[in-house]
């Protein structure tokens, strides 16, 4: 069976992760998540002190870009790759609503953008995978055979979110939930380079009312006629 590449883009907490893992496992596909390799970028900021709420040295951290070093592992046990960051598992950390404050000021540096872009051309270079980002059918996969764009209402996603914190053990509010996820819309959508859109040809799903399964099926179906037609 020919192998195609699934491009999902989409607004912040929209569940693209949960789909295209379960995708990738169905069609034994690799899962790529470049929101992952985005946070673990600010994961390194944040530790060699080079972002805080009141500052951030873009210069510096364009100059360390060469040492910092971004690979997935895949875990048995969990059933998806993890991030490492020079070697280190950080998973765990990459997720915390402080990265997820910083990260999308991270992702507008378009040096930053360029290296994580080739990284992600090269382990998608065979087809047969999965991606989920901001600009996979836009940028990183313009002639990806099959194009998702999930949206959600942004209340609908701060639940999600701040259910699944709540759940990790995370002391942290619904209001500032909700501010981050309209914060990182806003400039994920305005930056200048590579922003949030929707490409052309990309099919839209509003999931605001759609169990997962129903996501799922639905996008499932329409992955199995792209290979087919393929
Ligand atoms: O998918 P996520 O919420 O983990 O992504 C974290 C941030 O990274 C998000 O605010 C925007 C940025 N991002 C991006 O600019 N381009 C991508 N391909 C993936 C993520």
């Amino acid at each position: 069976m020919n192998k195609i590449t699934i491009a999902i883009d989409g607004f912040s907490s929209t569940g693209k992760s949960t789909v295209a893992k379960q995708l990738a496992k169905y069609l034994s596909y690799i899962y790529v998540d470049t929101g992952a390799m985005y946070r673990a970028v600010t994961f390194y900021a944040m530790e060699n002190g080079l972002i805080s709420a009141t500052d951030f040295n873009s210069e510096a951290l364009i100059y360390q870009l060469p040492n910092i070093k971004i690979n997935f592992k895949f875990n048995e046990a969990l059933g998806f790759a993890e991030v490492y960051l020079n070697n280190v598992n950080i998973e765990k950390q990459i997720r915390t609503l402080e990265v997820s404050s910083f990260v999308s000021k991270v992702a507008s540096i378009s040096e930053v953008r360029r290296k994580l872009v080739e990284q992600q051309q090269e382990m998608g270079k065979d087809k047969g995978v999965v991606m989920d980002g901001r600009d996979i059918g836009t940028v990183v996969f313009p002639d990806a055979e099959l194009k998702l764009f999930m949206t959600a209402s942004a209340e609908t996603r701060a639940e999600r979110r701040y259910q699944e914190l709540i759940e990790r053990g995370d002391q942290v509010e619904y209001k500032d939930v909700l501010k981050n996820v309209q914060e990182r819309d806003y400039i994920d959508s305005n930056r200048e380079d590579s922003p949030l859109v929707k490409a052309d040809d990309a099919i839209e799903i509003d999931n605001s009312h759609m169990t997962l399964e129903e996501q799922f099926n639905k996008i499932f179906q329409l992955a199995k006629m792209t290979i087919e037609d393929y």
